[in-house]
């Protein structure tokens, strides 16, 4: 399970360190490929030397060291996990806080792949407020926490604060890897819309909306990794994001992505509408640039087309159809008018009022169900929301074909 995933191992100046060289042992058994950096506080715990024989790979620690420095963000670029265990409370303070004095800070703020901690610090220094307010920062980062176990600490007292043993951080990534890539909707064909519409005014000027597609996008990367065959129906969106592996069609307008749609609809076993379409678009359509003149022009506007409704008219019995809902007020209302009328699924409510900004890289959602359930979730990373929509879907698995 573990062969040859790429393990970063950070270790922080903490008397657990000791115990890491046991955790790169097991890893390394296991045939994963690990990489070690150590704080300058780590190296009074445990030495360079043994955890470079053990890893094979050189135990980094010294930020401007020929090579190192240059080495930062391709270190937390190739990794598929960095675990940084122990933690000391040093440096989960500064991680909370943004620090970056070191080596292992800076290749943590530049990692792109998800990030485990396992905490280790005296019972009193774990139970302080600014250390709990400091771990729930973490969290909200997306940070996986491996919590302490309670034991006989190295202050002689008894309590929470132990690193949880190596054989346990190992069961700990196992089942990390396990769920973070189950292969459950392996050769599904999954339809996806994501991003704004642009509604053209004249060959310069349009109407369109602040998204920033990254909702969809986080979902077309899980429903890829979960070994789906993703066609995405992209609306311009700013960034130019991962979507390596997917079928990418770039729309502009609502029409462009009704007509992609409807191509693509009756292969889809699952399809989610994620994009901000516009609901309006100009009557017509200038052909040359409007110019400035003493008159104020006046551009009529008429309905888009439905997207997500037309879809729900032609649904066979074997697909599921998923749809967003965007409320600043009578949420669960017009989020139960949604599915009803536009004969969906599922409805993916993001509220105005739970604080979501438009992008933003967390959301906070309801999914409501044409079962009748509504499933309310915290606030998280996009990447997890993407899970928990495709997890709800697949919950109904029974009672829905796909
Ligand atoms: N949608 C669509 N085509 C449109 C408008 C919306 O397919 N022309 C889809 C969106 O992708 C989303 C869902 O419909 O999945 C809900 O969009 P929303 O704009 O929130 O709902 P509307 O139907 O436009 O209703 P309202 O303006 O009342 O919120």
């Amino acid at each position: 399970m573990m062969k040859g995933k790429k393990i970063l191992l950070g270790i922080t100046g903490s008397i657990a360190a000791y115990k890491t060289a046991y955790l790169v042992r097991l890893l390394v058994k296991q045939e994963a490929e690990v990489r070690v950096i150590m704080t300058p506080a780590a190296k009074d715990f445990v030495s360079p030397l043994t955890l470079s024989t053990l890893s094979r790979n050189e135990a980094l620690a010294d930020m401007f060291a020929e090579s190192t420095w240059s080495n930062h963000v391709q270190l937390g670029r190739w990794a598929d996990v960095m675990v940084i265990a122990p933690l000391s409370c040093n440096t989960l303070s500064k991680m909370a806080q943004g620090l970056c004095d070191n080596l292992l800070l800076a290749v943590y703020l530049s990692a792109t792949c998800p990030v485990i901690i396992a905490p280790a610090m005296d019972e009193d220094m774990w139970k302080h407020p600014s250390t709990q307010n400091n771990l729930k920062l973490l969290k909200n980062y997306g940070n996986k926490i491996i919590f302490p176990a309670t034991g006989e600490l190295a202050s002689g007292l008894f309590g929470p604060g132990r690193m949880k043993e190596p054989e346990l951080i190992v069961h700990y990534l196992e089942s990390f890897f396990e769920n973070k890539n189950p292969k459950d909707i392996e050769g599904k064909n999954v339809l996806i819309t994501a991003g704004p519409t642009q509604e053209a005014i004249d060959p310069v000027r349009y109407i369109s909306n602040h998204s920033s597609g990254k909702m969809g996008l986080a979902i077309a990367r899980e429903c890829k990794n979960r070994g789906a065959n993703v066609t995405l129906v992209l609306g311009p969106v700013p960034s130019k994001e991962n979507t390596d592996g997917m079928t990418v069609i770039h729309i502009s307008s609502s029409d462009e992505m009704y007509d992609a749609c409807h191509r693509h609809f009756a292969s889809a076993d699952i399809t989610i509408m994620a994009a901000a379409v516009a609901d309006y678009k100009p009557e017509m359509v200038h052909e040359t640039k409007i110019k400035k003149t003493d008159t104020i022009p006046e551009v009529k506007l008429v309905k888009t087309k439905d997207i997500l409704k037309s879809l729900g008219e032609i649904k066979g019995e074997h697909q599921t159809l998923v749809g967003f809902a965007l409320e600043t007020n009578d949420e669960k209302a017009n989020a139960l008018r949604k599915l009803k009328t536009k004969n969906a699924d599922y409805i993916v409510l993001n509220s105005l009022q739970d604080g979501m900004i438009f992008g933003a890289d967390s959301n906070k959602i309801t999914i409501f169900t044409k079962y009748g359930d509504e499933i309310r979730f915290d606030g998280k990373p996009k990447t997890e929301v993407a899970s928990d929509i495709i997890n709800t879907v697949l919950k109904y698995k029974s009672t829905v074909t796909i």
